[in-house]
């Protein structure tokens, strides 16, 4: 891109007014945690809505395909399938994906209901008090070895022991939709029985918290997912829950491998992480290892996008503005500038598979906020209506959104770019975001 390009892009940009019809803050609680979408917490997650409006506007067929690179807890899938349309998606982090599957899998509700009645039938005999010495104490608990230090690291021993006992029963179960199904309430209640800072995203212990009894917190949430599940299960028409499989399709996988055809999909509606701030792997690590879903946790850290681990030796960036950030950070932090290069690069990768899957006239939608690091401006969105020019896509629109406070995940720190507690933040998270949109001509 020129530098007169850079120039009247940096321009558009910088005249986009706010549009208040994408604000969506006359929505309760309740309504953007609808469905299947109260099953698990998860960072920066969409609210349906936003989903909703842009299949509104972009999606004129009844049989359409809508993808998500980046799917994190799941609701373009979910809100693609609840319409009856094919989903398609990956996310890298083994905790989304298994969120992402049990959230979009449709249980007949008189069946769910007998099965978690089953469960907590089980889970009545692991004693409230002492899971140690109880009425179901033959029970093995359920406690993965390998990762034992990590586990006494963030559990008291009571509950190391009945959550192991939970686990046990959960294992048991044969039927793998209910079993996964409970293994995301298992993991949900995980933060709350732990020692985990409550309200934090980052790893920091609370010697001074009364973590919650497994037993009554799985309980609780399970009636929750039931009712979530009953309500999603009559939304999704019969045709999709019939043959969930034909319109299901979403990997635990890098987003530059998208496993559907060229030119197949109509609508791809995503957030991509940012750089160097959610460490999605550290956050879910107590799901991680309760879970067993990785060997070595450092390896697996290394597939994420927009963390620390990635730097680039031999890719160039195409983007002209990702280049003078990255010139600009250098000067204050050549790691940094390496980190935030290597973000880009991969962004661009995205951005040419969705190139790559996209029908002729299909769309794709970007949901990302411009930040600041180290006191340099982040300009992601642009960067982002950059490089999906790069990839092939006319720049077809920019939505300027404000986020309402009451969705406003956290707030994000000046110096680090990462998400700290909202109190200690010293600036505003993404009081805007934007949506860029790339057609394929
Ligand atoms: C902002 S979140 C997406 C949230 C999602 N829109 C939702 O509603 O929950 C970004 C996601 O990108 C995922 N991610 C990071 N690196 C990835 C990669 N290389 N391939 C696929 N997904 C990745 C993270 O695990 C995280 O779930």
């Amino acid at each position: 891109m020129s530098n007169k390009a850079e120039v009247i892009l940096k321009e558009i940009f910088k005249n986009t007014k706010i549009d208040k019809n994408w604000s969506f803050d006359e929505y309760k609680r309740s309504e953007t945690s609808k469905w299947t979408n109260c099953y698990h917490r998860y960072p920066a997650k969409f609210i349906p809505q936003l989903v909703e409006k842009l299949m509104d506007e972009y999606i004129h067929i009844n049989n359409a395909h809508i993808n998500d690179p980046f799917m994190g807890s799941g609701t373009t899938i979910i809100s693609a399938i609840a319409r009856g349309y094919q989903a398609s998606g990956t996310d890298i982090n083994k905790i989304a994906y298994l969120m992402t599957k049990v959230k979009a899998m449709p249980i007949e509700p008189n069946y769910l209901k007998n099965k978690i009645q089953e469960f907590l039938y089980q889970i009545e005999k692991i004693d409230e008090d002492d899971g140690l010495f109880s009425a179901n104490n033959n029970l093995e608990p359920l406690i993965p070895e390998k990762h034992i230090e990590r586990i006494n690291y963030w559990f008291n021993e009571k509950n190391k022991i009945k959550l192991g006992k939970i686990l046990r029963i959960i294992y048991n179960e044969k039927d793998e939709n209910i079993r996964d199904f409970f293994k995301v309430a298992f993991s949900h209640i995980l933060k709350n029985c732990s020692i985990w800072l409550q309200g934090s995203t980052k790893p920091t212990r609370d010697f001074k918290k009364n973590p919650m009894t497994p037993n009554k917190a799985i309980v609780r949430h399970l009636k929750k997912m039931e009712r979530g599940n009953k309500s999603f299960y009559e939304v999704v028409p019969n045709s999709v829950k019939n043959r969930i499989n034909n319109y299901l399709n979403i990997k635990c996988d890098d987003a530059k491998r998208q496993h559907v055809k060229d030119n197949s999909v109509d609508l791809i509606i995503s957030s991509s992480p940012y750089v160097t701030s959610y460490k999605y792997a550290d956050l879910h690590q107590l799901s991680t290892i309760w879970l067993d879903l990785s060997d070595d946790l450092t390896e697996y850290k290394k597939e994420f996008i927009g963390t620390s681990y990635k730097k680039y030796k031999d890719k160039k960036l195409k983007s002209q503005i990702a280049i003078d950030i990255v010139d600009i950070m250098f000067v204050k932090s050549p790691k940094m500038a390496k980190e935030i290069e290597a973000f880009f690069i991969d962004m661009e990768e995205v951005f040419d598979e969705s190139f790559r899957i996209l029908k002729s006239g299909g769309r794709c939608c970007y949901v990302i906020g411009d930040t600041k690091l180290k006191g340099v401006n982040i300009l992601n969105a642009e960067v982002f209506a950059e490089c999906l020019q790069y990839s092939g896509f006319k720049l077809d629109r920019i939505i300027k959104r404000e986020i309402p406070s009451k969705i406003l995940p956290q707030k994000r720190d000046e110096k680090t770019g990462r998400f700290a507690n909202n109190d200690n933040a010293n600036s505003e998270a993404y009081p805007v975001e934007y949506i860029i949109i790339g057609r394929k001509t």
